[in-house]
């Protein structure tokens, strides 16, 4: 079950974002599953404005990557911390630890407190080749917490952002689909032409590995929210 709505531009999302929020948590939402990267930003301006209280809340965030400590800019620590935490703070926020070196540790432990904290709801962002999460094509559909291998584009997408090369991270912690598809209720945004691909086919085209996000056309309730040229691929 997917409801698509399409909206005018990113300012506009946000706010249709934060109803989604506003609604879950009127209905008694106690888990938040929370994404970074550019496209939650204005939800979170929204959420951050509003008079919503998360001081009771828990929030868990998809991902994070290897090597990185939650003081470093380019850390999602760092980017909740500055776009959501420190207005808004929540009674517990989990990231995965980049600095645990114990993958299977640091994995398993994240998964299992998910199993502890079942999930209301889930945003997403979208990639443009469909992933969600860090959970690239040929992820499997029932895959849990887990460790990834950046791919090269990603790598080289991220050395921008670094002083030097060495520092660019070369792996994440990241949610597995069957993570996320465990989550009552998910909410997608993506915003702008370069995703009118990988919108069509998360929305219209065959459910495949070759596509993460065609999995949440397997989920009961998904919430979708689009601008135009993000929408524009669609039939
Ligand atoms: C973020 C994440 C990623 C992004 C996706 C879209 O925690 O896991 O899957 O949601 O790469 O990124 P933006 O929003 O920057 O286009």
């Amino acid at each position: 079950n997917i409801h698509v709505q399409v909206v005018r531009d990113q300012t506009a999302g946000g706010l249709a974002g934060f109803k989604v929020f506003q609604d879950a948590l009127e209905h008694g939402a106690q888990v938040l599953g929370l994404a970074t990267g550019s496209t939650p930003v204005t939800i979170y301006d929204e959420l951050t404005a509003s008079e919503l209280d998360f001081s009771h809340l828990t929030s868990i965030n998809l991902d994070e990557y290897v090597g990185l400590p939650a003081t470093h800019p380019q850390s999602y620590h760092y980017f909740m911390q500055e776009h959501l935490f420190n207005a808004k703070p929540f009674a517990h926020s989990f990231v995965p630890d980049g600095m645990n070196p114990n993958a299977e540790d640091e994995t398993q432990l994240y998964e299992a407190l998910i199993k502890a904290n079942p999930i209301d709801l889930q945003l997403l962002g979208l990639g443009q080749n469909g992933h969600i999460g860090f959970n690239e094509p040929g992820t499997a559909p029932d895959s849990i917490t887990h460790k990834v291998a950046l791919t090269a584009s990603t790598i080289a997408a991220n050395a921008r952002f670094f002083e030097n090369q060495d520092e660019v991270p070369r792996y994440a912690y990241s949610m597995g689909i069957g993570t996320i598809l465990k989550a009552k209720q998910i909410l997608i945004v993506a915003y702008g032409a370069a995703k009118a691909d990988a919108v069509a086919a998360m929305l219209q085209g065959p459910v495949t590995p070759d596509v993460p996000a065609s999995y949440l056309q397997t989920h009961p309730n998904v919430h979708v929210i689009l601008d135009q040229a993000a929408a524009s691929k669609l039939n």
